[in-house]
């Protein structure tokens, strides 16, 4: 127990105490009374559990930790009864006099209260004995009511509802353990100018002054409290009569005692003065010691935070060491993981550093996340140097088998410039995994425009119109008007990007190649692209080429056009095809009763009917009978008619049975569940 550790103390300190008891013991008697403006050097006080006395003067009752006990005690006994009782009942406990300042801050962010303090004083018995249990620091609340002789003044943070508790911020009187006296009024004080009666904060964090006289001769109680610096006011907080003889005995000690429950709470007391049958004599305000991290000029407020404030910037910064730590040997793992190879010089230009991708996305943070399709994630990304926005798609892959041609491939793209494209920046490889860098479409993808509910992200006709051609002039680009011939394997609207300025841009070029390339055998060709937008020949042969991309810039038109997916679940269970169901329109000569009911009408009938019938025309199964992307861009411009839409049933037909028997190997969604493997 503490109070073996008071007894092991240095004999000096001891004697000093024997010494103290003596002279004070006899002093008290008759003129009894003693000062602390502050606690320093030479203060001796009896104290059990955190009760300690800090270097600047303060006197610190708990530490801020969670189930601590403090106690503090004036060393020697206080005689607070008459010399000879006289046989009369007339009251037996003389006046006296306490005041005191202190401070309560909380540890806890909502501010809430724990257990508050108390002023007490208590027969010596029980102190030697150990302060018996947990309530306050002193005895516990359902200890048997009157049986413990006491007088205490409680400063409560904490609403005990057992103990009928008005509310968390109090001051109260009890006497011996009835704390049911209902002596308790709202922590505060009556103003002296106005009489209003002014709210103070206990756990404010500020220091306070408490005064409490007794008068022997009427029994009255006053207690008063008031902001520290403040004159005492005149009218009392509480103001009643109680007899303390069956409280106080003839040798009582005087002290404070805090305990916190499961909130950290710290508690002190700055001053202290009693003074028996005179007035306490007056604290020198000024001569006081200063509340931890109390900043005179600053609020409250900013001592809360400070309170707060200061073990988290020493976990920020641990947290910031081990950061460091860690960046240091992910940097060393960067040149593990990245892979470059001698024939990758040629591309140099377009490598681009793993870390600058790592520090760009943030390490590809899940909030980065722009997306996942059927290759892999893709992350928005700030390039640590350039500033430059990009998008980061990681693309994993299994074999290396092609990837020398595939990065040649890419490198090439990278050269590829057109308004209507999504600019490639360049690559990064890793053991198992590709990561290809984009321009950033601060406008995201056109799927999400044609199937939100959202009308924020509604597209009018003459903006789907736009966006029409602008694919149609990139397509043509990729297939016609570059160095090479480009295929891009799958255009859907999920690749086509908006700019920001709504510039419809093709994206993700090439990229279904890395699944088919080097696979020589016709079974083991990994069919790529997407599902719906698939041209029947490839589901056939495995092989895409410009006029399969006209197959699905087909079917992009009609989906456009429409609002509508490219395959959709049939309320029989089946799959329609959207193609299909145009097509059926087509026949009925009702066609644009499939234009896109959230446009309400509001559509070039011509244009509508255009891209309708230009969208079966590109979708035709037959490879042959599809126009190029040349007269495509022609037909839409409106530079040549549209030749007369005549195609059979059947060739529609087989269409679907070919896209049909497809889906029915696996999801009708993506591709990958089909790739295998993976
Ligand atoms: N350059 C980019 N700028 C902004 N967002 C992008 C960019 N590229 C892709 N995205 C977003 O990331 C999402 C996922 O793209 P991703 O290409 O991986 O999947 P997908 O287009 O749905 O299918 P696929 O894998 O067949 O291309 C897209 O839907 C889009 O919203
Ligand atoms: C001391 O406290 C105990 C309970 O812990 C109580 O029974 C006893 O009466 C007290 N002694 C005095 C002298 O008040
Ligand atoms: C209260 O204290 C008494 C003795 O001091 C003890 O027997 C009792 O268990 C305590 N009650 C609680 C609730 O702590
Ligand atoms: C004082 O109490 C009133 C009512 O309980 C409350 O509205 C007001 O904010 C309190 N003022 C302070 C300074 O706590
Ligand atoms: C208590 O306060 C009242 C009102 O101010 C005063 O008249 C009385 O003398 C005070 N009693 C003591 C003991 O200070
Ligand atoms: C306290 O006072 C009573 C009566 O005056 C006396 O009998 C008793 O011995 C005193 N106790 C002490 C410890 O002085
Ligand atoms: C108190 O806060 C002010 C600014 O708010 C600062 O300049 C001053 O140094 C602080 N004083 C102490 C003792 O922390
Ligand atoms: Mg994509």
């Amino acid at each position: 127990m503490t109070g073996r550790k008071y007894v092991s103390r240095s004999f000096l300190l001891l004697l000093y105490r024997v010494f103290l008891h003596l002279s004070a013991a006899a002093g008290l008697a008759d003129d009894g009374e003693f000062l602390y403006n502050g606690f320093f050097a030479g203060a001796v006080l009896t104290r059990y559990g955190t009760a300690r006395i800090m270097p600047d003067g303060l006197l610190m009752l708990t530490n801020g930790m969670v189930e601590q006990r403090g106690n503090a005690f004036y060393p020697v006994p206080v005689r607070l009864r008459r010399e000879s009782p006289s046989p009369s009942p007339s009251p037996s406990v003389r006046s006296f006099s306490t005041s005191f300042v202190f401070g309560i801050q909380t540890t806890d962010a909502q501010d809430l209260g724990d257990h508050g303090m108390v002023l007490v004083i208590v027969p010596k018995s029980n102190l030697s004995a150990g302060l018996p249990s947990s309530y306050m620091g002193l005895f516990n609340s359902s200890g048997s009511a009157g049986n413990n002789h006491l007088f205490a003044i409680e400063l409560d943070t904490k609403q005990n509802i057992d103990s009928g508790d008005m509310d968390n911020n109090h001051v109260g009187i009890n006497i011996n353990d009835g704390l049911a006296f209902g002596d308790e009024a709202k922590a505060g004080y009556y103003d002296d100018q106005s009489g209003q009666f002014r709210n103070l904060t206990l756990i404010s964090g500020k220091a306070m002054q408490v005064w409490v006289d007794y008068d022997g001769d009427t029994t009255q109680i006053n207690v008063t409290i008031a902001p520290l610096g403040m004159k005492k006011p005149t009218r009392p907080l509480l103001s009643p009569r109680h007899d303390l003889s069956t409280a106080i005995d003839n040798e009582s000690y005087i002290g404070f005692s805090s305990s916190t429950g499961t909130l950290g709470m710290q508690h002190y007391v700055l001053g202290w003065s009693f003074g028996v049958d005179k007035p306490a004599p007056a604290i020198d305000v000024a001569r006081l010691p200063k509340l931890p991290v109390e900043n005179t000029s600053g609020s409250s407020q900013s001592n809360k935070t400070m309170v707060i404030a200061l073990p988290l910037v020493s976990v920020v910064l641990l947290l910031f060491i081990v950061a460091c730590v860690t960046l240091v040997i992910r940097r060393k793992r960067y040149n593990n993981v990245e892979l470059r190879e001698d024939w990758e010089v040629e591309y140099g230009p377009h490598r681009i550093p793993y870390k600058d991708l790592c520090e760009a996305t943030e390490w590809f943070k899940n909030k980065n996340m722009l997306g996942v399709g059927g290759f892999g994630r893709v992350y928005k990304g700030v390039l640590p140097k350039s500033h430059l926005e990009v998008a980061v798609k990681k693309v994993s892959h299994e074999s290396r088998q092609g990837m020398k041609e595939f990065i040649a491939e890419v490198a090439s793209i990278g050269r590829l410039r057109h308004r209507n494209i999504v600019q490639l920046l360049g690559y990064c490889r890793l053991k198992d995994e590709l990561l290809l860098v984009y321009d950033y479409m601060p406008n995201g993808s056109l799927d999400r425009y044609l199937y939100s509910h959202d009308d924020k992200l509604f597209l009018s006709w003459d903006q789907r119109f736009t966006i029409i051609k602008g694919i149609a002039s990139g397509l043509l680009y990729l297939h016609e008007e570059w160095e090479k011939i480009v295929v891009h394997r799958d255009i859907k609207s999920s690749n086509v990007l908006l700019d920001n300025e709504m510039n419809a841009r093709l994206g993700d070029f090439g990229l279904s190649k890395l699944y088919n390339h080097g696979s020589t055998e016709l079974q083991t060709t990994i069919i790529a692209g997407t599902l719906g937008y698939l041209a029947p020949e490839i589901t056939r042969t495995g092989k895409a080429s410009p006029l399969s991309d006209v197959f699905s810039f087909g079917v992009f038109l009609l989906e456009v056009t429409t609002g509508r997916k490219p395959v959709e679940q049939s309320i029989g269970g089946g799959i329609n095809m959207l193609v299909d169901v145009i097509f059926e329109h087509f026949g009925r000569d009702s066609l644009l009763d499939a234009v896109d009911p959230r446009l309400q009408g509001k559509y070039n009938i011509n244009e509508t009917n255009l891209v309708l019938k230009l969208g079966l025309l590109c979708s035709h199964p037959l490879a042959d009978l599809r126009p190029s992307m040349r007269q495509v861009v022609q037909y839409l411009d409106g530079q040549s008619p549209l030749p007369e839409l005549m195609p059979s049933h059947t060739s529609f037909s087989m269409l679907s049975m070919a896209q049909r028997s497809l889906s029915s190997m696996g999801s009708i969604s993506q591709f990958s569940s089909l790739s295998g493997g993976r």
